[in-house]
């Protein structure tokens, strides 16, 4: 196995540790687990909303327990959650199920994708900020991969600089929106963040 691909193990069995101690009732890093359950961003469902392509197909990145997946799905999209953890992702199987709502759950690493499609929108709410900095330009690749000609890129990310200017100057996304943005941690604190709405070209 050479290097990267034993960080990338480690860091599934990381994720995966993670989601098991929060699903046991250990949480104890609430900060890593950002969304809600039933409390979804209005800011990225207005982008979705504002793209307008409704009943599109639609691409959320680290999904984790799929709740933003879910309530796009409700909302008429066709979605699609990959996630890292299998236990995020089996728990979020069994979250739609409840719902009684189809959305297709992958396991799958971003930075080495094995979906083959292409989405009108892929979505990032948490998992850009934890991608390992040398490991940038292999996400934005595989993101550019997945959107469709024409398609958009809604990201929802911490605060850093770089990492915001790495999509602008790696992607040739045509941003059309950069905004100030928070997240609501499952403790209750609000945590600064940014929104950024990029298109790619036709
Ligand atoms: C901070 S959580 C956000 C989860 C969800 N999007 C939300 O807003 O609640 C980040 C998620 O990204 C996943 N993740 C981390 N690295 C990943 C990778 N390389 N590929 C796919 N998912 C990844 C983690 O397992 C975790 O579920």
């Amino acid at each position: 196995m050479d290097e990267k691909s034993l960080v990338r193990g480690v860091m599934a069995l990381k994720w995966e540790a993670k989601y098991r101690k929060r699903f046991s009732g250990e949480e104890s890093e609430s900060r890593a687990f950002l969304a809600v359950p039933e409390r979804l961003d209005e800011d990225i469902y207005e982008a979705v909303l504002q793209i307008n392509l409704p009943g599109c197909t639609v691409l959320d990145i680290g999904t984790g327990t799929g709740d933003h997946a879910i309530f796009l799905a409700q909302t008429g999209y066709q979605v699609t959650g990959i996630d890292i953890a299998a236990s995020a992702i089996a728990f979020a199987q069994k979250n739609a199920a409840s719902h009684k709502v189809n959305v297709s759950f992958i396991v799958d690493n971003i930075l080495s994708s094995s979906l083959k499609g292409q989405y009108d929108i892929v979505i990032d709410r948490g998992c850009y900020e934890l991608i390992a900095i040398e490991n940038l330009e292999i996400y934005l690749a595989s993101v550019m991969r997945l959107i469709k000609p024409g398609g958009w890129f809604v990201l929802k990310t911490a605060r850093r600089k770089r990492r915001i200017e790495a999509v602008k100057l790696t992607t040739g996304l045509n941003v059309v929106k950069l905004d100030d943005a928070a997240y609501t941690t499952l403790d209750g604190r609000v945590v600064k963040a940014r929104i950024l709405v990029a298109q790619k070209s036709h």
